[in-house]
């Protein structure tokens, strides 16, 4: 996730913003950079990679002095991880950070080079500047400018802009991306999250969607969405850091189980289009002449990967088959180079899934990652690569990674699916259309948190638990058990329903806990009857169904029965907090889990 942070006043403002950035650092970035107007004159600096590099960059720069300056941790989405991709984005007098994603920048881009505009990155963001400066151009005043640009703007955005048409001022808006401004004194700071600014100032505002704005020394003008203004009425700030990382969350984990249904929103922002799905990262014919997939990945990602093949089997009717990559490397597979390797991984850095793309890549295949880390070794090892916009994730026990792989694989079913020919019209309009509503089957409600926080109570024990789904929830069965394991430390394993005759009911007993996921979209009756069997053999049953189920002692409701994708967040989401939950009272770390490590570079 990208920081922002902004400065007004007098004091020495790279420090300012280095040390502000420094306090954001915990959400992950991969190039910084920031630029400074003092005495009417602009300068900037960028640098990939840490922000130790930056620092060096601009070692000799002071600027102390009336003055205002942007600064920004940007974590690659459009375009890779370089300077000319980092922020600020320039004009020719005018500087931009922003975090979230401009949803049509492509067509204002389009608009803005028939104007003969250059763009120098590959970003969305650079549309924002020269967009203001074209306004300035036709006469617009700098703050009329502003709100023009912003009107023209579609999708999430926290915006900071500086020019030399307007000294010591920074324009401000905010939509869907968070933005906070704190006051001390005359002194003005903006920030992403309050971490950056905790120990500099006092008090704050946070702004609220489609709020925009001026600010220079000493006074701060707020506007609401109906360009009306507002006051500025501001709260104090919180004093703990660590606890502002986490958002007032105990764990990031929970922080990051709370993040899902925004970061999915970013994983198909720009992408789940109204006539299809769109990737524009991938070659034009990436995949022509392919006949089969083949899915590699370790852990949660291999969890994410076995739902993507129910998907591309069902709809986009391409054989797919998924292996564990420590498995594959050797076993000595059969390869064939009209196979597609797809990976998939968080971290980008897991020896294992490397060494079986490898291994492809020598055999001849074209290659896919699916990941989180741009500019990370997978991505760079292979041929094309689909981010997933999750952020950071700081949780060992992997959430958020999750949830955007499982999304980017459903959305490159429907793509090809589209391609292949495989699907009706209105099938396509009705998964586009839950795709859209999967951000809100990811919402955590808080009457729900609080029934699992009080369920929790009676799953502290026993002989262990098994987690039991069919088709795409036996999949959800097996992250669901991953989760709780990892953090509880109790024994969990995860079972498809129709298994369970086949040996494990013999473990059957009051002492074992049956998790069961019994959607309605998706073979209800069948995992029904399997249940039934369970309880007849007196498991203690925790059922999680939107339809009532008379026969388990413990039942939580869920909401989404409208699409099995829907359905499959909203008990990924019951499945996290359960294994959260239970882990919190037995007093483990729950974000840093014990014999574990968050990215697994050996083998
Ligand atoms: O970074 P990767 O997605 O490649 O990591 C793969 C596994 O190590 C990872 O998913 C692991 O299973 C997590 N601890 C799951 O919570």
């Amino acid at each position: 996730m990208c920081g922002i942070v902004g400065y007004i006043g007098p004091k020495e403002k790279k420090s300012i913003l280095l040390d502000g950035l420094q306090e954001l650092e915990y959400r992950g970035y991969d190039s910084a950079g920031f630029a400074v107007i003092s005495g009417g004159k602009l300068s900037h600096f960028k640098a990939v990679g840490k922000l130790a590099n930056l620092r060096k960059k601009a070692a000799d720069f002071t600027s102390e002095g009336p003055g205002a300056a942007i600064g920004h941790t940007r974590w690659a989405t459009h375009g890779k991880p370089t300077e000319l991709n980092a922020h600020p984005h320039m004009g020719a007098f005018s500087y931009v950070v922003h975090n979230g994603i401009i949803e049509n920048y492509r067509p204002l881009k389009e608009e803005l080079e028939a104007q003969g505009v250059r763009f120098l990155s590959q970003t969305d963001t650079e549309v924002i500047v020269h967009l203001f400066e074209q306004k300035i151009r036709e006469g617009l005043e700098p703050f009329e400018a502003f709100r023009a640009t912003i009107g023209r703007l579609e999708g999430a955005y926290a915006i900071l802009l500086i020019s030399e048409a307007a000294p010591e001022t920074i324009f401000f808006a905010k939509n869907g991306s968070p933005l906070l401004i704190a006051l001390d004194g005359e002194e003005i700071y903006f920030a992403s999250s309050d971490t950056a600014v905790i120990g500099k100032a006092q008090e704050a505002y946070y702004l609220e969607d489609g709020e925009y704005g001026y600010a220079r020394p000493g006074e701060v003008r707020l506007y609401r969405p109906d360009d009306e203004p507002k006051a500025l009425t501001t709260i104090p700030l919180p004093s703990d850091k660590a606890m502002a990382q986490k958002d007032g969350y105990r764990f990031f984990m929970e922080k990051e189980i709370y993040e899902q249904s925004t970061v999915i929103g970013d994983t198909i922002l720009g992408r789940v289009l109204d006539e299809g799905i769109e990737f524009e990262e991938l070659p034009d014919g990436f995949f022509d002449g392919i006949a089969s997939i083949t899915i590699c990945a370790c852990g949660t990602s291999y969890h994410a990967g076995l739902t993507g093949a129910y998907l591309l089997e069902r709809m986009a009717r391409i054989p797919c088959r998924v292996e564990i990559a420590s498995e594959f490397r050797y076993k000595e597979p059969l390869l064939s180079p009209d196979t597609l390797f797809v990976t998939i991984s968080q971290s980008g850095e897991t020896a294992d899934t490397l060494e079986a793309l490898k291994m492809a890549k020598r055999a001849g295949l074209r290659s896919l990652t699916i990941c989180n880390v741009d500019n990370s070794s997978i991505v760079r090892e292979s041929d094309a690569a689909i981010l997933t916009r999750a952020g950071i994730e700081k949780g060992v026990a992997s959430t958020k990674a999750f949830a955007t792989q499982v999304m980017v694989l459903w959305m490159l079913t429907l793509h090809l699916g589209q391609k292949r020919g495989t699907l009706e019209s209105a099938t396509i309009r009705r998964e586009i259309d839950a795709m859209r509503r999967s951000p809100s089957a990811l919402l955590v409600e808080e009457k729900l948190h609080e029934r699992i926080h009080r369920l929790s109570k009676r799953y502290l024990h026993g002989h262990g638990f098994f987690f039991i789904g069919r088709d795409l929830f036996f999949p959800l069965a097996l992250e669901g058990a991953l989760k709780l394991k990892e953090i509880s430390y109790l024994h969990a394993e995860g079972y498809p329903a129709g298994e369970m005759k086949h040996g494990p009911i013999a473990l059957a007993d009051a002492e074992l806990f049956t998790i069961a996921l019994m959607p309605r979209t998706l073979l209800y009756d069948k995992i029904k009857s399997n249940v039934e069997e369970l309880s007849a053999r007196d498991a203690t049953i925790l059922a999680i169904s939107p339809e009532e189920f008379e026969l388990a002692d413990d039942f939580i409701r869920t909401k989404h029965a409208e699409h099995p994708m829907l359905e499959f967040f909203e008990m990924m989401v019951v499945t996290q907090l359960l294994a959260m939950e239970i882990a919190i009272r037995l007093g483990n770390d729950v974000d840093m889990p014990r014999n574990l490590a968050k990215s697994v570079t050996v083998e």
